[in-house]
């Protein structure tokens, strides 16, 4: 049976469709059976990031009204065999989605797969809610700002009180990405820290993704970045997926680099 993982942030444009992208390649790397939803409705765009738009035909929203089945909806990535991918509908109408058919496409899948994840859309209205309400575990992507951080806990708090989890008496996992993090920034005082930003959410943390140029270059070649072995960024990622596997990984050090003029200060301390 799936586990049902919900990226969701609140806030736009923090990292979730990235955070999607990437972990739910990662995991597929190691073997697991995942499939990527998009919920964004209108504005899609983890297909971009998978590099799959060029195959789309149906939609979730076509799977969901039964214009199509499943299997002609889904879409399967060829450099990653165990990643499966089905987009978001482009239409204007964000409440299209409806949680009767939500819930029966969800179920239906669960069987199939070691793993959901479904990209949330950007806000709190209704495609928000339909995103969280399933979610067996939510991973809460916020960048190290305070007003991703207030409303990454706004949502943390909806989360709580609207899921279907939380309806059964039930708690959802939820666990904090902090992407974006600046080390040299957090340094001179300039971006709150990790310790910050989880004494702010009071959540456990799950991963820790360095602002990394290479994300939006992995981005415009459609090439996620955890399928570069040799990256930083891509290895905040894999970690991110090991870590949803239980396994205890540490964290990678994304300190600051110490230039020469800050190594020769360290010598006269
Ligand atoms: N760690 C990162 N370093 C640099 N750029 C990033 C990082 N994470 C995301 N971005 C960029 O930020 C923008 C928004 O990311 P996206 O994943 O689409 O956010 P969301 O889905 O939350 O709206 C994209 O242009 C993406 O390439
Ligand atoms: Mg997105």
């Amino acid at each position: 049976m799936a586990e049902i993982i919900t990226v969701t942030s609140g806030k736009g444009g923090v990292g979730k469709s990235t955070t999607t992208a990437n972990v739910a390649t990662a995991l597929a790397l190691e073997g697991k059976k995942v499939i990527a939803i998009d919920f964004d409705i209108g504005l899609r765009n983890l297909d971009m990031i998978l590099g799959l738009e060029n195959r789309i035909v149906y939609d979730v929203v076509d799977v969901m009204e039964g214009r199509c089945n499943f299997a002609q909806a889904v879409i399967k990535d060829k450099r990653t065999p165990n990643l499966h991918f089905l987009p978001a509908s482009q239409t204007k109408d964000k409440t299209i989605l409806n949680k009767e058919k939500v819930e029966k496409l969800i179920n239906d899948l669960k069987k199939d797969f070691d793993y959901i994840f479904v990209d949330s859309p950007a806000g709190i209205e209704s495609g928000f809610e339909h995103s969280i309400y399933l979610a067996d575990r939510a991973l809460v992507v916020t960048t190290p700002e305070i007003s991703a951080v207030r409303d990454a806990d706004r949502v943390i708090g909806i989360i709580d009180a609207k899921s279907k989890k939380a309806k059964e008496g039930q708690e959802v996992s939820k666990h904090i990405i902090i992407n974006r993090l600046k080390p040299e920034l957090v340094e001179k005082g300039e971006m709150l820290s990790t310790e910050d930003v989880l004494h702010i959410l009071a959540l456990p943390l799950i991963g820790i993704v360095p602002d990394d140029e290479e994300i939006v270059k992995s981005t415009n070649l459609g090439e996620p970045i955890a399928l570069d072995k040799n990256s930083r960024v891509g290895e905040a990622f894999r970690r991110i997926a090991k870590r949803i596997e239980g396994e205890d990984m540490e964290y990678l050090d994304i300190s600051a680099k110490k230039g020469f003029f800050n190594k020769l200060k360290g010598l006269f301390k």
